[in-house]
């Protein structure tokens, strides 16, 4: 077949396709802007919620709302107590899943500190096979990405859905088999790379047979999703629910065709290897953290979002776009340069939702600026949806042929991967993580100081990393390219870049350590006990109803 034709095809069926989406909405064929306001209740508009935030502050992040939306009325005990009731049937599944996720967190972070320093200091612990950069590095990825992220994006997903569906979590079991058979197959698959079984194809590195529980958990773990939506108490599914639906239902198929045995070989495997690997950010772990950020930044200042149907618009033009990006990974590899040059296409145009997703947000946020002063959670939430569109407006650049010459096969692309996977991903999921974890325990955060030390700790250690990496990634892509320089320049230019970017993963890191300290004071009760968060006297009263 022509390549030009497929290549045109493509790009004009999604054309198409948002053209006559664009049409349905302009009459009517999706809910008015009325469906933003399904995450409160009636009076709910106007009422800032922040369970992370200490009592002066939440007092002054009310103030500080009430000054833009006059002073509203509290919602009512008959509002409240429904609400009660939705977050206390997600408690039990959302702890085991963001418990999880932390241990995951810190075992990563150690791993990854490990091969960073590797790189500069390649003596260092070589005496053990299954610290060899090779291995110590793979066991990195898999834990931040199968363990950390997945677990508590999913945690996040279990508590979102029955307040966004306004009913109690359906089929909770289901997801906690499933978060068992997800981490049984990780552990096996983390320590069978560990014992040198990978099979060396990034992203996928766990043998098949352990990735087949990732597969099945991962599906068991969308029931809840389905019988709970069936439940729902709402008419309208508001553009989170789309979000977690698409990824729930995206990751069991795209894992599965990418772990199908004896299926994929030679070149066709490396395209299949990169159609998963980005498939998996853009449908997976994009997807949840974008619910996560448009469910809680409205819900903590109190204020609908502006344009319900720009985010819409952000879903289904992600959901037409990113399906082939994946190929702007093999730009130069052997494989067909129509190919190629689709991705390239489609990275340019996924300009398109991140400008919703941007436009949408800071249209909310407008007047609401100072609210950062006073939420922990709106803090890592901006901080995120910032990094998701800087992150995606550098991979539309980085996608160019002009620019992957000069940054692929470097440490550029690694700079890039973690701005996606930490400044954007992991950052939204620190944010969740603080709102929802007051509400699960019933008890505030002990020691609010931590928060802020987390925060600040990976801030500061997440844009000395990139910004270091991305120097030396270019310098050591220029150094590569310069035939009159010897290969070994491009090695040594990058050392004093790749020591910096093991300073900003050491305060990584230590801001880890503390979170997951503050995370078990919490949950064993130590320190200052406080029970004011919002909510709770509704829950007790409930449970003595
Ligand atoms: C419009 C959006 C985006 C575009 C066009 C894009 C483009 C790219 C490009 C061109 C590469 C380098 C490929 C290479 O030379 O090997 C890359 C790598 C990567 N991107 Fe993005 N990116 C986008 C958004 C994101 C987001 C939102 C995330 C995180 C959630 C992300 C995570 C990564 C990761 C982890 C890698 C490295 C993969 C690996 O080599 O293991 N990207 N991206
Ligand atoms: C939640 C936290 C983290 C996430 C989600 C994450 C994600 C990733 C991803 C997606 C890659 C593959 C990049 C690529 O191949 O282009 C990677 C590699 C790497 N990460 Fe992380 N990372 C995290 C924390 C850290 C920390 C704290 C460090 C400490 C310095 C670190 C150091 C590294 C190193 C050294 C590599 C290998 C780079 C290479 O192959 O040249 N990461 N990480």
């Amino acid at each position: 077949m022509d390549p030009t034709f497929v290549l045109l095809s493509a790009f004009l069926i999604s054309i198409i396709a948002l053209g006559i989406f664009i049409w349905s909405m302009r009459n009517g064929a999706y809910h008015d802007s009325s469906g933003a306001n399904v995450i409160f209740t009636a009076h709910e508009v106007g009422r800032a919620e922040d369970p992370a935030a200490a009592s002066d502050s939440l007092t002054a992040l009310q103030r500080t709302v009430d000054l833009r939306q006059g002073h509203t009325t509290a919602p009512t005990d008959e509002e409240l107590v429904p609400r009660a009731e939705a977050d206390r049937s997600s408690a039990t599944v959302t702890f085991v899943f963001l418990s999880c996720a932390i241990g995951w967190l810190l075992l990563g972070s150690f791993a990854g500190l490990v091969s960073s320093v590797k790189l500069h200091d390649p003596d260092w612990l070589a005496r053990y096979e299954w610290l060899t950069f090779g291995i110590i590095r793979t066991i990195h990825l898999n834990a931040v990405i199968y363990g950390w992220s997945s677990m508590a994006g999913l945690g996040l997903a279990m508590w979102m859905l029955p307040r966004l569906l306004k009913t109690t979590l359906q089929g909770g079991r289901f997801a906690l088999l499933g978060a068992v058979l997800w981490n049984a197959g990780l552990i096996a698959g983390i320590g069978s790379v560990g014992a040198g079984f990978s099979t060396g194809l990034e992203w996928l590195e766990m043998p098949w047979q352990v990735a087949l529980l990732l597969v099945l958990g991962g599906a068991l773990i969308g029931v809840p999703l389905l019988l709970t939506v069936a439940r729902r108490t709402v008419d309208h599914l508001y553009v989170s629910v789309w979000y977690l639906g698409a990824a729930v239902f995206w990751f069991p198929i795209l894992y599965l065709v990418a772990n199908l045995p004896g299926v994929h070989f030679g070149v066709e495997q490396a395209a299949m290897n990169w159609w998963y690997g980005h498939n998996v950010l853009g449908y997976f772990f994009t997807p949840l953290s974008q619910a996560t950020i448009y469910y809680f930044i409205p819900k903590v200042i109190g204020r609908p979002l502006q344009s319900y149907t720009l985010s819409l618009l952000g879903f289904w033009t992600q959901a037409f776009f990113y399906g082939m990006v994946g190929a702007h990974h093999l730009i130069g590899g052997p494989v067909p340069s129509w190919l190629t040059t689709l991705s390239i296409v489609q990275s340019v145009m996924m300009v398109v939702p991140v400008t919703a997703f941007a436009t949408n947000h800071v249209l909310t946020m407008k007047g609401y600026w100072k609210t950062l002063v006073y939420s922990p959670t709106l803090r890592f939430m901006v901080v995120a949806a910032v990094m998701y569109v800087l992150v995606s407006l550098e991979g539309t650049v980085e996608a160019l042929r002009s620019v992957n010459t000069v940054t692929h096969f470097t440490h550029f692309t690694v700079a890039h991967a973690h701005l996606g996977m930490y400044a954007f991903v992991a950052i939204t999921l620190f944010g969740g993580i603080y709102f929802v974890m007051p509400r699960v325990v019933e008890r505030e955060w002990p020691y609010p100081r931590l928060i802020a030390a987390h925060f600040w700790l990976v801030v500061v250690g997440i844009v000395v990393y990139v910004v270091s990496l991305s120097i030396g990634g270019w310098l050591q892509g220029r150094a590569m390219l310069d035939a009159t320089r010897p290969f070994l320049d491009s090695v040594a230019v990058t050392l004093p870049w790749l020591k910096a970017r093991s300073i900003g993963g050491a305060l990584m890191t230590a801001g880890h350590a503390v979170f997951a300290v503050h995370f078990l004071a919490m949950v064993f009760d130590l320190g200052p006990r406080r029970y004011r968060a919002a909510l709770f006297h509704v829950a007790r009263s409930a449970d003595h109803a």
